[in-house]
C-alpha cells in the first residue's frame, strides 16, 4: 500500500548562538533560538513497495532530482538506525519545498531536516505523541544541530544548563514562560547578499576546535542562555538587545579570530548596524539585530513598533538592501498522514 506524509517544519533565528560542536552533532553550549512562521520548508514522503534489495531513496527539490543533498539526505538516513527497518521495507521518495528564496541566506537545513526527521519517525513503527517532538528533534540534530530547535515555538533551547529542567544536548525544549510582547516578535530579513557563503558553517564549527576563546565563548553562551529565559519571561527588551547583538558579534567574532580566520559580513552589514544604533538613540525604541553565519542583518522588532521600523527601513536602509523577507516568530511545525483511503 502506498503511503504519503507530509510535515511543514519552520526554520529558526538563533538569540543566543550554536557555534562549536563535538561528538554525534552535539552542542559546545547551549543556545537559543525564535521561530520563524513565513520561512519553512514542506516535505513529502512517500513510501511504496521496493523492487529491489537495494537501498531505495529519491530525493526532489522543488520537483527537481538534486544529486548534493540527495547524498546528505542518503548519508543522514542510513546512519540512523531508527530508519533501518523503514530502509530495509520500502521505497523512499522525498519531495522538499522551501516557502523562501534558496539564495535568502535562511538557514534551510534547519527546517530541512526538521521535516525530514519527522516524516521518518512518523513512517516508523508508532512513537506516542507525547515524546514525538523529543525523538524527532534528536534525530534531526544529527542532520544538522539547528533544526532540533525548529519543533518548538515561540523559542527554543538546545543544550544541558544547569538548572533548567528536561534541557539537554540531544534535543531541544520549548521555553514555556513568554512575555506577550516577545511572542509577537518581527523578524525582517535584509538581503544584502543572495550568493551562497563562502565558509560552510561545518567549517565554522570545526575552527572551533583548537580556538583560543573557545571555553570563554561556550561559558559566555551557557549564561547568556540562563540570561534569556529570564528576559522572556519579564518582557525585558534592554537587556534582550544587549545579549542578541553581543552574540551575534560574538558569532563573527570567532571566525574572525580563528586560527584560519574569514569574514562573512560586508560593509553593507556594518552600515545597517550603525543605522540601528543610531534609530534606537534617536527613538528610544526596541529595535536590534541579530546576524546568521552570513552578511544578512535580522532586524528584530515588536509588534508595536512595526510602523516605526517599516518607515526607517524605507528611508534609512533600502538603498543597501537587495530585497526583505519579513517574518515573525512562529509556534513550529506540523505534520500529516495520508493512505489511499485519504486523511487519518
Ligand atoms: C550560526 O545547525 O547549520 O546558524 O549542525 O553543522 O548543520 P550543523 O550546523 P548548523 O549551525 C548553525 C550555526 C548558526 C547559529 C545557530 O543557528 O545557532
Amino acid at each position: 500500500m502506498e503511503q504519503t506524509i507530509t510535515a511543514r517544519y519552520p526554520s529558526n533565528i538563533a538569540l543566543v548562538k550554536y557555534w562549536g560542536k563535538h561528538g554525534r552533532q552535539l552542542p559546545c553550549n547551549a543556545s537559543l533560538s525564535m521561530t520563524l512562521s513565513r520561512a519553512y520548508t514542506e516535505v513529502t514522503l512517500q513510501l511504496t513497495e521496493k523492487k529491489s534489495k537495494d537501498t531505495e531513496l529519491d530525493y526532489y527539490f522543488e520537483g527537481q532530482r538534486n544529486e548534493a543533498f540527495q547524498e546528505r539526505v542518503l548519508q543522514y538516513v542510513s546512519r540512523q538506525e531508527a530508519f533501518s527497518e523503514l530502509l530495509q521495507h520500502h521505497a523512499l521518495r522525498i519531495d522538499s519545498y522551501n516557502s523562501f528564496p534558496h539564495s535568502a541566506g535562511i538557514a534551510s537545513s534547519a527546517s530541512a531536516f526538521a521535516a525530514i526527521a519527522a516524516v521518518l519517525l512518523r513512517a516508523c513503527s508508532p512513537v506516542p505523541d507525547t515524546s514525538f517532538e523529543q525523538e524527532a528533534g534528536s534525530l534531526a540534530r544529527l542532520g544538522s544541530g539547528s533544526a532540533c530547535r525548529s519543533f518548538y515555538g515561540p523559542y527554543a533551547l538546545w543544550g544541558d544548563l544547569d538548572g533548567v529542567a528536561q534541557s539537554s544536548d540531544r534535543y531541544a525544549i520549548p521555553v514555556e514562560a513568554i512575555h506577550p510582547h516577545f511572542r509577537s516578535m518581527h523578524d525582517a530579513i535584509l538581503i544584502v547578499e543572495d550568493k551562497p557563503k563562502t565558509v560552510s558553517s561545518s567549517v565554522g564549527h570545526a575552527l572551533m576546535n583548537h580556538h583560543p576563546y573557545a571555553e570563554a565563548r561556550f561559558r559566555d553562551a551557557n549564561r547568556h542562555c540562563l540570561e534569556m529565559i529570564t528576559i522572556l519571561k519579564d518582557g525585558d527588551f534592554t537587556s534582550f538587545i544587549s545579549i542578541t547583538e553581543r552574540e551575534a558579534l560574538s558569532l563573527h567574532a570567532m571566525m574572525m579570530t580563528s586560527v584560519d580566520y574569514y569574514m562573512l559580513i560586508k560593509p553593507e552589514t556594518v552600515h545597517i548596524i550603525n543605522q540601528i544604533f543610531q534609530f534606537r538613540k534617536d527613538t528610544g525604541l526596541p529595535l536590534c539585530f541579530t546576524l546568521d553565519a552570513g552578511p544578512n542583518v535580522h532586524l528584530l522588532y515588536p509588534e508595536y513598533i512595526k510602523e516605526d521600523v517599516q518607515a526607517f527601513l524605507e528611508h534609512h536602509l533600502r538603498s543597501s538592501l537587495k530585497s526583505v523577507i519579513y517574518d515573525q516568530a512562529g509556534t513550529g511545525g506540523s505534520i500529516s498522514l495520508n493512505d489511499r483511503h485519504g486523511a487519518i
